[in-house]
């Protein structure tokens, strides 16, 4: 089963998705055990990094959040209810909202995902007792059977907007484009940013609470339109994208639409989207701001299969090569990028249109989640912190093409950043790296150079190889921060490191790193991993000299 199958069955409702096995898989490395050293390596690496070469400011955009009405994300992670004796505002978790707040202000995308393309937003508007129970789009999933497969529909556009001013991020709307029509969408922007007193929408709005228009800016129309989204082709959804965008009411601003982009590397779909949009004139370009794109790692199987189910592996237990799998399904991210680009820059010849990769992580099958209703919940490890460490230095190196980004999903899902039930509450290594990175946004990117012998790993017919060291740089004020990931499972990595045009500074050191690489977090040990503050050389004659432990994210911090 490929993916867009298995969104097409989840449609039906056809799909359960399988659990782990209590049993170790073959090959898999049990918690505490020391991984095998499959390949010796020099342990040297030379970083260049180039301040005099700026690439583009580093949003707080890069940072972004998925929220989608599935398993625990929304009722249980998020929203408790305002009578819920879990600390709330308003409705919303206290925990979730303190922690977001030391984090980037990133945008946060809602209500899906696939779930966006069956949304009705007027069934979340008005008093929260009488809105309408529907079923959820995710009913089909077995760990949604009972009462969690309809949505009461407590989280509405009102509930959302709050949120997301308690967090700090913006919201980022996804609109239906399946089942609803263009008179539904800018009837929501008119619910969401008419004035006060203006329309009937806006006293409707007020009537839930908010007298003051929300302005939302970012506004997906449709979410995966080749798969769950409407089974289009890339001619169909853009004539379907052209009439969504055609009018709407603009409030005093324009909205940026970002539009449902290609499934990983499906390079077709951008290139006859653009072509088919372009078919009017190149001014239909300034209808999108955003093209999405998705990528997920999720297939450890080394080569074995591309079957969906059969080539995900286990959140917490996993053998060194299939660490080095995932990390290098992640590391795909780069090309992505690139080879899109490159597609775009054919027709859009004046880059109007940039990247918004608007669901990218992890996916490891089911069997960790920390409440069996938690569709796709999963324990992160700190193979999840690396993997997300190298995506966000991807979208730092990128950041001249990519706009915005969102991990899947916030909380009790995919690649999260926290795990909560009921009064139980966890930040996952991913959060931890998200803090860690904070001091990049605001900075410039600039170009770096990265040389380290790669790693060699078994895959099934040929040999595995993952990049021998990765990160990024960015330069803010003074300080130069630099992000490094030593990937490899069991050595330390030493580097010299170069920043050109500068003397001497002082450096500072913070790594997540653990003996263990199946180290996580849980509600008993919530500080399993977490970053710690560790010893650095000065920088003399513009050359640092670190030493990098095994299996880390560490960020250094250049005074200049
Ligand atoms: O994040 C889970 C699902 O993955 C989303 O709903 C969908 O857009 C994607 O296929």
């Amino acid at each position: 089963m490929n993916r867009r199958d298995f969104l097409r069955y989840t449609i039906a409702g056809s799909l359960a998705a399988p659990r782990a096995s209590a049993a170790l898989v073959p090959g898999t490395i049990r918690s505490g055990q020391q991984p095998a050293v499959r390949n010796a390596r020099a342990t040297t690496a030379r970083i260049d990094v180039l301040p005099d070469e700026p690439i583009a400011m580093i949003s707080a955009n890069l940072y972004g959040h998925f929220v989608e009405h599935l398993g625990g994300v929304v009722y249980d992670g998020v929203w408790v209810g305002e009578g819920s004796p879990i600390a709330n505002s308003g409705g919303i978790r206290q925990a979730l909202v303190d922690h977001m707040r030391r984090l980037p202000p990133g945008p946060i995308r809602w209500p899906g995902g696939c779930f966006a393309d069956s949304y009705d937003w007027r069934d979340g508007i008005g008093p929260r007792a009488s809105r309408p129970r529907r079923t959820n789009f995710w009913e089909g999933e077995a760990a949604l059977a009972g009462p969690g497969r309809y949505d009461p529909n407590h989280f509405g556009t009102n509930e959302f907007v709050r949120f997301c001013r308690l967090a700090g991020g913006e919201p980022y709307l996804a609109a239906n484009l399946r089942s609803l029509s263009p008179r539904d969408l800018y009837q929501w922007m008119e619910y969401c940013n008419s004035p006060a007193g203006s329309t009937t929408l806006a006293e409707q709005r007020a009537a839930g609470g908010d007298r003051e228009p929300f302005r939302v800016r970012y506004w997906g129309v449709g979410n995966e339109a080749w798969g769950c989204g409407g089974n289009f082709t890339p001619e169909e959804y853009a004539t379907e994208y052209r009439r969504f965008v055609a009018w709407v009411p603009r409030f005093g601003q324009t909205p940026s639409f970002i539009g449902s982009g290609p499934n990983g590397g499906d390079i077709g779909w951008t290139r006859r989207f653009l072509a088919k949009l372009t078919e009017k004139g190149d001014g239909q370009l300034g209808s999108l701001w955003g093209w999405a794109l998705h990528h997920y790692s999720w297939n450890v199987s080394r080569g074995a299969t591309t079957d969906w189910n059969a080539g995900k592996g286990d959140a917490l237990r996993f053998s060194p090569d299939e660490w080095y799998e995932l990390l290098n399904e992640g590391d795909r991210i780069d090309t992505l990028i690139a080879d899109h680009w490159a597609a775009m820059g054919e027709i859009d010849r004046r880059r109007r249109v940039k990247l918004v990769v608007d669901e990218w992580g992890a996916w490891h099958r089911s069997g960790t989640e920390v409440n069996p209703g938690h569709v796709f919940g999963q324990q992160s490890t700190l193979r999840d912190a690396l993997l997300a460490a190298m995506t966000l230095d991807t979208f730092h190196r990128h950041a001249d093409k990519v706009a915005m980004a969102n991990v899947a999903q916030l909380v009790n899902c995919l690649h999260s950043l926290f795990l909560a039930d009921g009064d139980r509450f966890v930040p996952t290594p991913t959060f931890h790296v998200f803090e860690l990175y904070k001091p990049h946004v605001g900075g410039q990117s600039v170009r770096t150079v990265w040389s380290a012998p790669p790693i060699g790993y078994a895959r099934v017919n040929a040999d595995g190889s993952l990049r021998g060291v990765a990160g990024s740089a960015s330069l803010h004020d003074r300080a130069l921060t630099l992000t490094v990931v030593n990937p490899h499972i069991s050595e330390p990595l030493t580097a010299e490191i170069g920043v050109r045009g500068r003397s001497d500074g002082n450096v500072t050191a913070v790594t997540i790193a653990e003996a263990d690489v199946h180290a996580h977090n849980t509600f008993d040990r919530p500080e399993a991993v977490r970053p710690r503050a560790v010893p650095a050389q000065p920088m003399r004659a513009g050359v640092i000299v670190h030493s990098f432990a095994p299996a880390s994210v560490t960020r250094l911090t250049v005074a200049l």
